[in-house]
């Protein structure tokens, strides 16, 4: 059986139907989604009445779950698997975090355009959030396909930023939004980590843009030289032809492959609405220095 894709924008992103997941996924079924995550990066499957088993179960065929921290440590998970990150704005009695509350300062980092787990030495593969509470408006997510964006840059910048090494840290995509409430030990769990700047996506053969608000510095340049040039590919990645914006309803599953697309949440009013979203996060392979360029 082929998989009913549906594509959801001119350049990436599509719509997978006709799939329940609560029924597991067999290695064929898993080989379909791979195959079809390497052609979208973005694959949108509807209406899956997934709890957290069966969502641990669909992404534990995908591959290997990442295991170590994403987000500020806390005293009490809401959420049963360690491994599951609680994208929402809610307390483990359920309640809405309130407007100062550590949890949701730090949060709304993911409004900056970022990839999951780009300042892990060893990055996010793939990333799979699934709705179970949204509110009535706003709190999109959006989507910027990085192959694409290498594919549109200059011929000249292209072969400056070929070779290019980044920086990457929570402690700076969080210090642009003016967090910076980290304890010691966070400091060091998330200091500054290399990554390539240019990446090869093993699936398509094609080059990628690894680019994130997590980006504070990118070797032998000075910093603002730097910064500005991470700001121009940043804008250049992210123009509206290159984006999907993902309006969701309860019971979408969306994963997306870290390697060639960036994300962002947009605004909602939580301090009145609950949205309630659910992540798992593959790892890759290898930090991407020891990946073929
Ligand atoms: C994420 C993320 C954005 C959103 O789950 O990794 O960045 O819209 N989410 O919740
Ligand atoms: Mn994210």
């Amino acid at each position: 059986m082929q998989l009913d894709i549906h594509p959801l924008h001119p350049v990436f992103a599509a719509e997978v139907i006709g799939l329940d997941l609560t029924q597991g996924t067999d290695p064929e079924l898993a080989n379909k989604i791979h195959a079809a995550m390497d052609q979208y990066s973005v694959l949108v499957i509807k209406n899956q009445h997934l709890n957290d088993d069966q969502q641990m179960a669909f992404a534990q065929s995908l591959g290997t779950l990442e295991s170590t921290p994403a987000q500020v440590s806390i005293d009490k998970q809401r959420l049963k698997h360690r491994a599951m990150v609680d994208i929402s704005n809610l307390d483990e009695s359920g309640a809405l975090l309130g407007a100062n509350d550590r949890r949701r300062l730090f949060n709304l980092g993911n409004m900056l355009w970022h990839t999951d787990s780009s300042f892990k030495s060893t990055p996010a593969l793939y990333s799979m959030l699934h709705a179970r509470a949204i509110p009535p408006e706003g709190g999109n997510t959006e989507f910027a396909d990085m192959r694409a964006a290498w594919d549109t840059l200059a011929p000249a910048v292209q072969q400056r930023i070929e070779y290019s090494v980044c920086d990457h840290s929570l402690l700076y995509s969080r210090a642009l939004l003016g967090f910076d409430a980290f304890t010691q030990e966070e400091q060091q769990t998330f200091a500054p980590v290399p990554q390539r700047l240019v990446r090869k996506h093993p699936g398509s053969g094609r080059r990628s843009l690894f680019l994130a608000s997590h980006i504070g510095a990118v070797h032998g340049m000075p910093r603002p030289e730097a910064l500005m040039l991470i700001r121009d590919l940043m804008e250049h990645a992210t123009q509206k032809e290159r984006v999907y914006a993902h309006p969701w309803q309860v019971n979408d599953l969306v994963i997306w492959d870290n390697r060639c697309t960036m994300h962002r949440g947009r605004a909602y009013d939580d301090q009145r609405y609950t949205r309630d979203m659910r992540r798992l996060t593959l790892q890759d392979s290898a930090p991407t220095l020891l990946q073929p360029a």
